[in-house]
Formats: C-alpha cells, structure tokens, sequence
C-alpha cells in the first residue's frame, strides 16, 4: 500500500476535491436502520447528476487514534498503517461528505469516534501548545450532512451523537448544510417502514448536491 505521507501530499486531490460525495457509515449492523438512511440519502443526491460512494467503517479495519502527533510534521498519519489509509483518498477526493451512525451509549458508535479522530492529520499546529491551529481541508468548499438513528423517544437519548459529528466536521473546515436526527426505531432496517423519513433522507441528499454545484 503506498500510503506515505509524500504520496498522499503529491496527490491533486488533496488541493482540488472533486464534487462528488462520499457517505460514511457507522453500523456495526450491517442492513440497518443507518444502512437504509445512507442509502436514501446518496439516492437523493445520486438523483441531483453527482457522482457518490457508500463507505460502511465495518468493512475496513482501522484503528483508533493513538495519539503519537507524528502527523504534526508528516501532514498525514503516518503512526498507523491500517485501512484508514484506503479511506484518505475518499474524503480528501470528495467535496461533500455525508456521516451517518447509530446511538450508542449517548453518543456515536466507536466506529464513528474512530473515524473522526483519524482525521486528526488534517490539521496544523503552531508550535507553541494550546494556541493556533488550523485545517488544511477548509476552504475548499466542503459541505457535508449527518444523520443519526436511536431507539428511544426523545432527543435526550440521542445524547451527543449529532453533535460529536458535527463540532469535529465544522473544525475541520465543512459546512454542515443539514441535520437528521431519527427517534424510535429499534429493529434492524426498521425504518423502511417509515416514509417520511426516507423521504426527508432523500431530500438532505439531494440538498447537499445541491449546494456541492453551486
Ligand atoms: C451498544 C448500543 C448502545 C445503544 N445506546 C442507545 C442510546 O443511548 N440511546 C438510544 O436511544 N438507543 C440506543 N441504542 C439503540 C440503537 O441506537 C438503535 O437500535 C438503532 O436503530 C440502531 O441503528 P442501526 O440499525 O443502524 O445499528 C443502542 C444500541 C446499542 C447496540
């Protein structure tokens, strides 16, 4: 796997993003109720003539962030080589970006926090601790929407999970241009049932294509 810090620097995409989207999923369970949402979602923006791509966490194995800052001077996580590397390509390479997890525990799955902490790389430091900092994916137009699926009935039990996506996406420089937060659905792909909300996933899709080719 070529996947050094020079050969992901030297890669166009990593200054130019194309518009295309890439949704990120965070189920352990595979045909789900996230599943199902990501798929209606990319549909309603695949509708919208851009080009999509279904990444589910649980097909790759990748670790969590283990915290040795060499991607402060490589530019790109060069501590770990796992199947992280295979998902760099896919976000720095797309405009848009759609993150979808379960509930759990109040928050996103560990799938999910996994993800979001390997694009730690993506930042750069001032030398002096706990000052500035920026991100080398902003202004590049990135936009991006989440969606979040639990079982109980109110938003408290949602906890943080919308939230522990979107501050981490808004810091690393994307515009976050929709919400969906689903309550009330346990069993496996369960909300297929559920029309409304399919219809409101298809259209956060298309909206997101939509601002992507503006
Ligand atoms: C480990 C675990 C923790 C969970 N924690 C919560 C929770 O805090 N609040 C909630 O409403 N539902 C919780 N749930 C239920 C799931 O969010 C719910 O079943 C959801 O529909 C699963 O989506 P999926 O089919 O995409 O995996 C939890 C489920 C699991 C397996």
């Amino acid at each position: 796997m070529k996947t050094n810090a020079k050969s992901i620097q030297n890669d166009n995409n990593y200054y130019f993003p194309k518009k295309k989207i890439t949704g990120i999923g965070a189920s352990p369970r595979k045909n789900g109720n996230s599943d199902v949402l990501l798929k209606y979602i990319l549909e309603g923006a695949k509708r919208n003539n851009i080009a999509v791509e279904n990444v589910q966490l649980r097909d790759y194995q990748f670790q969590p962030c283990i915290g040795c800052e060499r991607c402060r001077k490589d530019k790109i996580c060069t501590g770990l080589n796992d199947g992280m590397h295979l998902l760099y390509p896919k976000i720095l390479g797309s405009q848009g970006l759609i993150l979808v997890s379960p509930t759990h525990n109040y928050n996103v799955t560990a799938w999910m926090k996994a993800f979001i902490d390997r694009l730690y790389c993506f930042y750069d430091f001032d030398d002096n601790r706990s000052s500035g900092w920026s991100s080398r994916l902003s202004g590049q137009a990135r936009k991006a929407v989440l969606a979040a699926v639990c079982e109980q009935q109110s938003k408290k039990d949602m906890g943080f999970t919308l939230e522990a996506m979107r501050l981490p996406l808004e810091a690393l420089g994307y515009e976050i241009i929709g919400e969906l937060a689903v309550l009330a659905v346990f069993n496996r792909g369960k909300v297929k049932e559920k029309k409304e909300i399919l219809a409101k996933a298809s259209t956060l899709g298309a909206n997101l294509a939509k601002s992507l080719a503006r």
